[in-house]
């Protein structure tokens, strides 16, 4: 398709500002919580990007009326006809995206079955639901997996129970929350993700009635309640789309103010930056990220659960890091497969080194896997523009930032999916000065995307 190739004229500094809205690892979350209150949720700050349009056609079938409230970036989600959509409908929707397994929890409540179809989302790894189903059953669901999905069932209603995860999943623990609230009893979930877009979805499930306390061990104890209402709430800042724009302000050598940024959700990754070399300034309204001129310095690096660093922030910053003086060494540990990416970096002029051992940090669950998650790059490199294909989101995301760092000019292909996670990411590139351009058929035109994020071209 023509309009998935992007054409990236690199080699100037990223400048201006950008506006980052409701948290993708969030949003869609909010949405299907809605589906267990008995009155319409009013969500705001929701961004235009594809995982919204996707959650919003899933409740639709599911007899939720869905509409844009008053507010701008506003969805009102009224519940109170909820019904089990035709099969072949949800179907419809297998591989577009992780949130559909989420439904489980609410539709079972609601109408005491589910269809789940199978699932899409980045391959980042294998990504398997051994957790998710494995929850469900405490609760007393049965699972039937059939090769068009799952279809699940609750005999004899949920009921509380007491997990312990086997590693702290964010998926798995929004999946405990959302059954839990309204099961008959309490539960306790041991060994929970914490990252701000949980504590988030348990603010929007306490408005609505629910009865949740988090431990500051990794506990979180719910009381199931027989009923539920509807919410008003305002989804928090995206903290990873932000991050990304701070490592392409970093990359470039630019200067990027990053509008609803907030310190509190990136201290982590805030002190990261500064330790490469680059500047911010945490404003009321907003960060701003800069790159203060000298050398950047190479760092050792982990990812982590919830408060360590974020996966997500892992792959802008290595673009960042291949222009660090020295060896950088980064140890992937949440994905076993989130490296994959560097491959087109060294074919742009980096240097980057995959390694199967855990170097640099403590050991974790893929070493002596044979998994390439640990990486030394050294810098700093000298970047060429390339031809290039996305291979996920944050990687795709990457790779445009790769590209704007670079000399010359690169072809980024499959930048729709750029569209699941970023909204109206080239109107954002373009307001910062960026020289992106469609294909020679459609030269010299700026491109944008539309709120459901479908890319068309701007005279
Ligand atoms: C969420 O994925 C995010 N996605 C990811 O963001 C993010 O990288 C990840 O959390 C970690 O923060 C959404 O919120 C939609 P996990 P999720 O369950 O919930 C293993 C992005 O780019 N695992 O915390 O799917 C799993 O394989 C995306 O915005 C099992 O083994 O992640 C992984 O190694 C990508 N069995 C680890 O746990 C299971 O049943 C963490 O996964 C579930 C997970």
């Amino acid at each position: 398709m023509q309009d998935d190739v992007l054409i990236v004229h690199g080699g100037s500094p990223l400048e201006g500002e950008v506006r980052v809205k409701g948290a993708k690892n969030l949003v869609p979350k909010a949405m299907v919580a809605a589906l267990l209150g008995e009155e319409p949720s009013r969500l705001r700050n929701v961004p235009g990007i594809r995982d919204v349009h996707i959650v919003r056609g899933l409740l639709q079938l599911h007899g939720v009326a869905v509409y844009e409230g008053d507010e701008p970036d506003e969805l009102v989600m009224d519940p109170s006809s909820v019904e089990l959509a035709n099969v072949a409908d949800i179907d419809a929707h297998a591989g577009s995206s992780r949130i559909p397994i989420l439904l489980c929890g609410p539709l079972l409540h609601r109408i005491g079955r589910a269809f789940i179809p199978d699932l899409g989302g980045c391959r980042i790894g294998d990504r398997p639901i051994d957790f998710h189903l494995n929850v469900l059953r405490e609760f007393g669901a049965t699972v039937d997996k059939r090769p068009e999905g799952l279809y699940l069932e609750a005999p004899n209603g949920l009921h509380g129970a007491k997990i312990e995860l086997p590693y702290p999943s964010v998926g798995t623990t929004e999946q405990v929350l959302l059954t839990a609230v309204r099961a008959e009893g309490t539960t306790e979930l041991r060994n929970a993700a914490v990252e701000p877009e949980i504590i988030d979805l348990i603010c929007v499930l306490q408005k609505m009635g629910a009865i949740i306390s988090v431990a500051t061990d990794r506990v979180i104890r719910i009381t199931g309640v027989e009923r539920l209402g509807g919410y008003t709430h305002r989804a928090l800042p995206d903290r990873l789309e932000g991050a990304s724009w701070a490592c392409a302000a970093l990359a470039t050598q630019g200067d990027v103010f990053v509008r609803g940024a907030r310190q509190l959700d990136m201290m982590t990754f805030l002190n990261v930056f500064r330790q490469v070399g680059g500047a911010f300034s945490v404003e009321d309204e907003g960060i701003r990220f800069w790159h203060p001129g000298g050398r950047l310095r190479a760092i050792a690096l982990e990812t982590d659960v919830h408060p360590g660093f974020q996966t997500d922030w892992q792959q802008p910053l290595v673009v960042a890091l291949t222009q660090a003086t020295g060896l950088s060494i980064v140890h992937e540990t949440v994905y076993e497969s989130r490296l994959g990416f560097t491959s087109a970096l060294n074919q742009m002029g980096a240097t980057i080194q995959l390694y199967s051992e855990c170097l640099g940090g403590t050991p974790c669950r893929f070493g002596q896997r044979n998994f390439q998650h640990s990486a030394v790059i050294s810098g700093p490199a000298k970047l060429h523009g390339a031809d290039l294909v996305i291979p996920d989101l944050r990687g795709g995301f990457s790779y445009l930032i790769a590209a704007l760092a670079a000399e010359g000019t690169s072809r980024v292909h499959g930048i729709d999916l750029i569209n699941r996670g970023y909204e109206g990411f080239h109107t954002k590139l373009a307001a910062l000065g960026a020289r992106v351009e469609l294909p020679p058929q459609q030269s010299g035109i700026a491109v944008a995307a539309d709120a459901a994020g479908a890319v068309h071209s701007v005279a």
